[in-house]
């Protein structure tokens, strides 16, 4: 399929998503939006793609946020699907996928950026990376996740604080909260994600889809986390990457998923 705002490459098991809207520092329209839920569609169905990496293209900007031009004369309805429409295509999407999701966090990472970031599994940041939500400065507040999973990964002062006073912080102090798991220089930040991504492929791609459901079942309301865990971990028994997983162990050698 030919995309008009993403890039979409798959290579050794990696599929590469990258946003690129470079003139409006990759924000995200209606159009990119559903151009990333086919890609992220095709990469989940697709039996190569074990991991995906999500970035921004040029060195300056992830996702700048929302495209504010797009949606500058909504009214409450209009704002309301927004939100709607965009978290179950994108940002839930994400946050559900099988497969592991990396945020390679390139440059300013801002409103729907962050909140695009924080759906991903993991994130990793470059050096000149920027992040923050600054909706409340638009009269706004995140529509796409982010009161929820900003405060779900640095806490609640720390997200109110940053929401409220709308301010970016730099990649350092975002590793300090728990927000971004590393910080690289930017020209090593593809190689550094794809070096996460092969250790993730060693792995059963069964199990860690298990372990995705059972780690974001304890932020789902109504779900109890341990109780789904125990479920998923009893389904590997029945798998045949367990009986490869635990066999390769005792013979000495290494599994193969
Ligand atoms: N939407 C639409 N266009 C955007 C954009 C956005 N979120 N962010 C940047 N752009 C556009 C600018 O309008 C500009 O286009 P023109 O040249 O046509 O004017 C171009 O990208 C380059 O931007 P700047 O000239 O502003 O670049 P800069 O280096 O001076 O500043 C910046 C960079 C600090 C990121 C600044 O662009 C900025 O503050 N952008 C907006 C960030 C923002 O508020 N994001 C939240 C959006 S709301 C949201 O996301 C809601 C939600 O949760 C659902």
């Amino acid at each position: 399929m030919a995309y008009s705002n993403i890039i979409f490459e798959k290579e050794n098991r990696i599929a590469q998503i990258i946003i690129n809207r470079p003139k409006q520092l990759n924000a995200l329209n209606k159009e990119t939006i559903a151009e990333l839920h086919t890609a992220l569609a095709d990469a989940e169905k697709d039996a190569e793609t074990r991991v995906i990496i999500l970035t921004g293209s040029g060195e300056k900007s992830f996702v700048a946020g929302a495209d504010i031009k797009e949606f500058a004369s909504y009214n409450v309805s209009e704002g309301t699907e927004l939100a709607a429409r965009g978290q179950q295509l994108l940002f839930d999407f994400v946050e559900n996928m099988s497969k592991p999701v990396i945020a390679a966090v390139n440059g300013f990472a801002l409103g729907g950026g962050l909140e695009l970031a924080m759906s991903a599994h993991i994130r990793v940041a470059s050096h000149n990376a920027r992040l923050g939500l600054p909706e409340t400065s638009l009269g706004l507040i995140p529509g796409y996740g982010g009161t929820q999973r900003l405060a779900q990964l640095v806490g609640k002062g720390r997200a109110l604080e940053m929401i409220t006073t709308a301010e970016m912080i730099k990649a350092d102090r975002a590793y300090e909260t728990g927000l971004v798991n590393h910080v690289v220089p930017q020209e090593e930040l593809k190689s550094f994600c794809e070096g996460i991504a092969q250790k993730m492929i060693k792995n059963s791609p069964m199990a860690i889809s298990s372990a995705i459901r059972s780690v974001n079942a304890g932020y789902k309301e109504g779900v109890n986390g341990f109780k789904v865990e125990i479920e998923e971990f009893g389904k590997c028994f029945g798998t045949d990457e367990f009986v490869e997983g635990t066999t390769a162990f005792m013979e000495k050698r290494k599994a193969n998923f």
